[in-house]
């Protein structure tokens, strides 16, 4: 199964939302690319405009985040059980700007993971070095550390690897660097999934485009594209979708 994830991250108004709903829903090739799971994550304020749009069409929606505690005295915070309640079927966790912006650990993160399942959510796990620990030799210990919270068991999720230094940068890692991370990803989750672990869909992130995108989905273990930037257009992210159809895993 190929994936494809928009990451709207702090974008878009109704109006915006709604015209890019309207050409995503009128492109007559959505109907053919069955292959491909499209998700779409908006800001909180669109999701539930984005889940009623998309209703019945083979797009699931995301959100971006959400807090660990099912409720509570947390002033501008959403839970998990608010996600879905707006539609959602899974939630972005760990993205590198929470990571860095948001301050978020990754114990933090064990415990939002364990609520989005609790919530039955899908979650999508991103995770990926920054430059300084490439350069530092640190990749897999940074993969390995961040995979931890997964525990001896996980529940159904998704993964993005996304090295920090490619996100918004236009400098996507190269292939060979994302062959070695998936591969390195996979006998993780190998470890503690056995056979299941091939159900676990790994996504590329970081300046992901359509002019790279078809080459990217030849690379081993790439699944699809968790993308910023390029899912904004609406054109944009169906060729992409038309992209990832043509080469159905
Ligand atoms: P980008 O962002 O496609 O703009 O690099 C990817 C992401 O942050 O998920």
């Amino acid at each position: 199964m190929r994936c494809l994830v928009a990451n709207w991250k702090m974008n878009l108004l109704s109006a915006s939302a709604g015209a890019f709903c309207d050409a995503l829903l009128a492109d007559p090739s959505l109907a053919g690319s069955s292959g491909c799971q499209l998700g779409i994550a908006p800001p909180f304020t669109l999701l539930k405009q984005v889940s009623e749009a998309v209703r019945g069409r083979r797009i699931s929606v995301f959100g971006q985040n959400a807090r660990a505690e099912a409720e509570g005295a947390y002033t501008g915070d959403i839970s998990m059980a608010m996600l879905k309640d707006a539609g959602c079927a899974g939630v972005i966790l760990g993205h590198s700007e929470r990571r860095r912006l948001g301050g978020e650990t990754d114990a933090l993160l064990a415990a939002k993971l364990q609520a989005a399942w609790d919530a039955e959510l899908l979650p999508l796990l991103c995770i990926g070095e920054t430059l300084e620990e490439r350069e530092a030799e640190q990749t897999f210990p940074v993969l390995q550390r961040q995979l931890s919270i997964l525990g001896p068991k996980p529940g159904p999720l998704w993964i993005a690897y996304e090295p920090v230094w490619a996100i918004g940068t236009g400098r996507r890692a190269e292939a060979k660097q994302i062959q070695e991370a998936h591969a390195y990803i996979r006998a993780e989750l190998m470890t503690r999934m056995d056979e299941a672990a091939w159900r676990v869909p790994i996504l590329y992130g970081g300046s992901v485009a359509p002019d790279n995108f078809a080459e990217l989905l030849q690379i081993p273990e790439v699944a699809g594209g968790l993308v910023g930037g390029a899912s904004l257009d609406p054109a944009k992210f169906m060729a992409m979708a038309k992209t990832a159809a043509k080469t159905e895993e």
